[in-house]
C-alpha cells in the first residue's frame, strides 16, 4: 500500500490510502506550516504508507498538531505511533473527547479545545467547532482553516471506492453510499438528531471553498451547497423512522 500525496489548497496535502477489502480511501491531511499538523492519524495498518508519504513533505519529527473528529481507529488509531515519532506533537481533543477518550488513550495529554478555539500554526488559522455526534460521537469536533477556507470533514460526505482527489458527481455519490448503507455496514453511522441541522447550517455558514473529506474525493467550490445537500438526504434517509 502506498499513500497517494496532491495538494488541495496551498500547504494543504491529501494523502490518500485505498483499502480495496472496505472499497475506501482513508485520507489524512497534512498542513505544511510553521507549526505542521495532521488531520487524522489513520489506523496503525496504515501507519507505515502514511510515514512515509508524510516524510516526502516535511521531517516527521517536526510534526506538532495531531487533530482528528472523533475516537474511531481510522481518526486516530495510530496517535501513539506518532507521538512516540514527533516528540513535540500534541494531539487536539475537544472537551469530551479529551476526558472520556484521549486522557486514557494518548501517551501525552491532548491540548483541550473549546468550541469556537483559533489554533494558529504560522501562516494558517484553524477554527475548532464542536459538532456533538457530527458525523458521530459524543465528543466530536471538525475543524476548519479560516486563510484559505478548508473544512476537514471527517466522515462527512463519504464515497464508496478510489475516486481521483477532486471528483465532480461527489454529492450525488455520497448520498449513493448513505442510501446504499441503509442495508449494508454504513448503517446508523451517521445519526440525526435534534442538533444535526442547525449544525450543517452553521458549517454552510462558513462558506467553505474546499471539503476535505476523509474518505473520497475531496471538493473544491460550492462546499456550502454540497454541505445542505447532504443534510437533506441525510434527513431522508437518517431521519426518524417512518
Ligand atoms: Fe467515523
Ligand atoms: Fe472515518
Amino acid at each position: 500500500m502506498t499513500g497517494t500525496i496532491t495538494e488541495i489548497a496551498a500547504d494543504i496535502y491529501r494523502i490518500s490510502v485505498y483499502v480495496p477489502q472496505a472499497d475506501l480511501q482513508f485520507n489524512v491531511f497534512l498542513v505544511r506550516d510553521d507549526e505542521p499538523l495532521l488531520y487524522h492519524t489513520g489506523q496503525k495498518a496504515l501507519f507505515r504508507p502514511i510515514f512515509d508519504a508524510v516524510r516526502t513533505l516535511i521531517d516527521p519529527a517536526k510534526l506538532r498538531w495531531i487533530g482528528f473528529s472523533h475516537f474511531e481507529s481510522d481518526e486516530c488509531g495510530a496517535l501513539n505511533l506518532w507521538l512516540d515519532k514527533a516528540p513535540q506533537a500534541v494531539a487536539l481533543a475537544s472537551p469530551v473527547l479529551a476526558r472520556t477518550c484521549i486522557d486514557e488513550f494518548a501517551i501525552r495529554a491532548p491540548r483541550v479545545l473549546e468550541d469556537d478555539a483559533l489554533l494558529a500554526t504560522g501562516r494558517y488559522t484553524f477554527r475548532h467547532l464542536l459538532t456533538s455526534h457530527l458525523p458521530h460521537g459524543w465528543g466530536a469536533s471538525l475543524l476548519f482553516e479560516e486563510t484559505q477556507k478548508v473544512l476537514f470533514c471527517s466522515d462527512l460526505l463519504l464515497q464508496r471506492g478510489d475516486p481521483a482527489p477532486f471528483a465532480g458527481d461527489l454529492v450525488s455519490r455520497a448520498v449513493q453510499a448513505l442510501e446504499q448503507g441503509q442495508a449494508g455496514p454504513f448503517r446508523d453511522a451517521i445519526p440525526y438528531t435534534t442538533h444535526t441541522k442547525v449544525t450543517f447550517a452553521r458549517l454552510a455558514a462558513l462558506d467553505p471553498q474546499v471539503l476535505a473529506i476523509m474518505h473520497g474525493a475531496s471538493l473544491r467550490g460550492q462546499g456550502a451547497r454540497a454541505l445542505l445537500d447532504f443534510e437533506q438526504a441525510l434527513a431522508r434517509v437518517g431521519g426518524p423512522l417512518q
